[in-house]
């Protein structure tokens, strides 16, 4: 199969890494792509968000699947083009996208489907919005209706800071057009997992889950990050639980969105808080996340190829996913010293070491400058250790990382610590009048 995978961040390498495994590959691209990508695949120098130009790739490659990384090109209808054009491509359509596209879509389409969720409303006037927030006691959390590059929610723990992010997002200030529709949510609490499955519009593979790091340091201190780190599988994550998110969230959603008419093929991922009366949605993405990705795909043993057309075939029910439920993988996330907000770029990365059973490098924001291997942006490196147990992995993780250098490279260093595993032991461990 010659394949096209589309994207340019650690997510993409990850896809890569593990495509180039199948046996059933002969050639492999990347749209984007990064100087990982270039290392094991051929990059195609287009804009992995420009529809058209990923389309004439495809077309020009005559690739036999593309596999889309990214929600933006998902939501922009890239692979409805790509199914008009006769190319099977692996991912939501853009009706299904929405799902992540627009936070009112999927909080009223999980009403809609009884799935438990956070008290919500969906307003697009401010004046209503404002009278809202001023009639609520208590923290509340406000999100941008569309896409904001994971920068949309606000955490609100009085009615005034809330006042303050719906004023900021519905008046385009903050995000633009994606936060003059808000929804505004009861604020949930306890531990959080992102759980992914394969969907063929109807059939659902075995879930797999990983936790992420949001915030930039250490303790979940600083601001808000596409993610700076990762690691699966999650110690409270058991048969019992997956069975229960299968039964209660995911199964439900593609039910109730095949019965719109809009199938969801590709992954869907859910983010989820298990709170004292069990666990609830934050958030659907459309996609495989970053940097869980990075963390999971390792553990994937069936093969991704002949998963991905089973999904686009719709025909998910005779192909058995299996995770490996040996290992554990932890992954560190080095990001260029100011990250999130401005940081230098062109900065040459040192020691990146050789690929092993023990750890993986993946790169995001790199590319290569003659023979060297300098940075491109915020998010540079995923440094993923493998082992057969988290700590292990954890280990594995950072030893590599602190081998791996670049100036101003920040890094944190409390990825899969156990405070956040004890943490989530509390709640596994919380008495039985509370487990509802
Ligand atoms: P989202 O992009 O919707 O996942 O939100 C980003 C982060 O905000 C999540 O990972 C949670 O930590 C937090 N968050 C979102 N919604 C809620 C909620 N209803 N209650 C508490 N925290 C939330
Ligand atoms: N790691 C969060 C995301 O991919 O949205």
């Amino acid at each position: 199969m010659k394949v096209l995978i589309v994207g340019s961040g650690g997510r993409e390498h990850a896809l890569a890494w593990r495509i180039r495994r199948s046996p059933r590959l002969t050639r492999l691209w990347v749209a984007g792509g990064n100087a990982g990508t270039a290392s094991i695949a051929e990059n195609v120098a287009v804009s992995p968000e420009d529809v058209p130009q990923v389309l004439d790739a495809a077309r020009r490659l005559s690739v036999d699947l593309v596999a889309v990384g990214p929600e933006v090109p998902l939501a922009r209808g890239l692979v409805d083009r790509l199914a008009e054009a006769g190319i099977p491509a692996f991912g939501p359509t853009a009706a299904a996208a929405q799902i992540e596209a627009s936070k009112g879509f999927a909080r009223q389409l999980m009403q809609e489907a009884g799935v438990p969720s956070p008290q919500f409303r969906v307003f697009s006037d401010l004046p209503s919005a404002l009278d809202m927030v001023q009639r609520h006691h208590g923290p509340l959390v406000v999100k941008a209706d569309g896409l904001a590059a994971g920068k949309g929610v606000t955490l609100c723990a009085s009615p005034a800071e809330a006042a303050q992010a719906v004023q900021a997002s519905m008046t385009g200030q903050a995000f633009g057009a994606a936060g003059q529709r808000v929804v505004i949510e009861e604020m949930l609490q306890g531990p959080e997992v992102s759980v992914f499955a394969f969907c063929d519009g109807q059939h659902l593979s075995a879930l797999t889950a990983a936790c992420d790091y949001k915030r930039l340091a250490d303790g979940d201190q600083g601001p808000n990050t596409g993610g700076m780190g990762s690691f699966s599988p999650p110690p409270l994550w058991d048969e019992s639980l997956a069975g229960q998110v299968k039964a209660t969230i995911m199964q439900p959603v593609v039910q109730a969105l095949a019965q719109r008419g809009t199938p969801y093929r590709g992954v869907l991922y859910a983010g989820l808080m298990l709170t004292t009366e069990g666990p609830k949605v934050l958030e659907f993405n459309c996609r495989l996340g970053d940097p869980e990705t990075q963390v999971v795909l390792p553990l994937l043993e069936t093969d991704p190829l002949e998963l991905m057309l089973a999904c686009v075939q719709g025909q998910l029910d005779r192909t058995a996913v299996k995770w490996d439920s040996q290992r554990a993988c932890v992954g560190v996330v080095m990001a260029s010293g100011g990250y999130p907000g401005k940081y230098a770029t062109g900065v040459e990365i040192t020691g990146l070491g050789q690929d092993d059973d023990a750890s993986l490098v993946f790169h995001a924001g790199t590319r290569l400058e003659g023979a060297k291997i300098v940075t491109s942006g915020g998010r540079v490196l995923t440094i993923v250790g493998m082992g057969e147990s988290l700590e292990q992995a954890r280990f594995r993780a950072y030893q590599r990382t602190l081998g791996t250098s670049f100036p101003g490279a920040c890094f944190r260093r409390d990825i899969a610590a156990s405070s956040r595993l004890q943490g989530d032991l509390n709640w596994a461990l919380r008495p039985a009048a509370a487990k509802g």
